[in-house]
């Protein structure tokens, strides 16, 4: 049985995915991160990246991209106070604890604001310290009061369940990567590049290339990985890649938006083409937009708008028709021998041929 249908077996039921793609095993929750684990089976999760608060939002300013920017990241990164965040990460450390399988792995990455908590409460919990990895940024913005040396380090500490867990470790792919050398707990990664922000911004976004060497190096394929702060969906697209299953959770709709974009530009492959045997000149097109907008368009010789239905276990096109909204190609589409098709997503095109030469 796939290990996404194990979770739906627990006892009290988890709310209902925001995404669920029972192709690639993907599940998407919005909420509370100790109320969705506190859902979840005991020892289903064979590997966790957490990327917490950080608590690091106190007004303070940095530099970014050359200019001067406040530090504040939002209401969810606001400190409550030294005693009120510790009890914050040791309650989620042991909700994530719990649903660890006996031999799973956790990471979780922070700066000095929160790491030492998280540190300090994985002891408390009994949990089994494995590596404490430096990220390096080799690019890090300049330290604007000059008082400190630039912070250019993040810390991801790497902790087994318990003392009793014999973790898995890629030993020999690490080395490999490291070019045949052991790879050291010092990893230079640059922060996320424009290609990985174009579909928006996350103020903590971590670069997917960090979260694929954390998933290679600690986990199996076809493997279940969570994420309880998933922000922008870095461990998704990271897990998808390295044909990991995946759980995240993400308390913010912003945010979760944000890595419902990313996700699905990331199993969209299905190739749709023009057929151009059938693009005719429509003259009718002609007429109407050389009426509309005079002499400007008239070379536009086709123009349509298509829906295509991309199907939730076969991922391809299952049905594709012209409509003029989406309502109209739903209709459409349920009138068809398809109907009882599961869908995952619809693609709409819109299409304009124009004649590169004048009429
Ligand atoms: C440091 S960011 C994670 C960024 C993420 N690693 C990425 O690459 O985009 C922490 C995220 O946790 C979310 N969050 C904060 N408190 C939460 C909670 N109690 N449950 C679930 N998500 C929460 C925030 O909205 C934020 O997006």
């Amino acid at each position: 049985m796939p290990k996404s249908a194990d979770i739906s077996a627990s006892a009290s039921p988890l709310p209902k995915p925001v995404f669920h793609d029972s192709v690639h095993h993907i599940k998407i929750f919005q909420g509370d991160c100790l109320d969705i684990l506190a859902k979840i089976p005991a020892d289903s999760i064979d590997l966790i990246f957490a990327d917490p608060p950080y608590f690091l939002s106190n007004d303070g300013i940095t530099c970014h991209a050359g200019r001067m920017v406040s530090v504040n990241k939002g209401q969810w990164d606001r400190s409550p106070g030294p005693d009120k965040m510790h009890d914050f990460n040791r309650a989620w450390l042991e909700a994530c604890q719990r649903v660890l399988q006996p031999n799973g792995s956790i990471w979780v990455s922070g700066t000095s604001h929160v790491i030492h908590s998280v540190g300090f409460a994985m002891q408390q919990l009994g949990f089994k310290l494995l590596n404490d990895i430096t990220w390096v940024k080799p690019n890090p913005p300049p330290n604007l009061s000059c008082r400190y040396f630039t912070h250019a380090t993040e810390t991801l500490i790497w902790a087994a369940k318990n003392k009793r867990s014999r973790h898995t470790f890629h030993y020999r792919l690490m080395k490999e990567i490291a070019g045949g050398k052991q790879m050291k707990s010092v990893w230079p990664f640059y922060p996320p590049s424009a290609d990985e922000k174009r579909f928006g911004k996350h103020p903590t976004q971590k670069p997917v290339a960090l979260l694929e060497r954390i998933i290679l190096a600690a986990s199996n394929e076809k493997d279940l990985v969570l994420d309880p702060f998933m922000g922008s969906g870095s461990t998704a697209i990271a897990a998808i890649r390295a044909s990991r299953l995946i759980i995240g959770i993400e308390a913010f709709p912003e945010w979760n938006s944000l890595a419902l974009r990313r996700i699905i530009a990331e199993l969209i492959f299905v190739q749709i083409s023009v057929d151009l045997c059938s693009v005719s000149v429509d003259r009718s097109v002609c007429a109407k937009a050389r009426a509309r907008n005079g002499a400007a368009l008239q070379k536009l010789v086709q123009s349509e708008r298509k829906f295509y239905f991309i199907g939730a276990n076969q991922r391809e096109v299952i049905y594709s028709v012209e409509a003029d909204s989406l309502d109209e190609a739903w209709q459409k589409f349920h009138a068809t021998a398809y109907a009882r098709t599961e869908i995952l997503f619809v693609i709409k095109t819109e299409t304009e041929i124009y004649l590169a030469q004048g009429t």
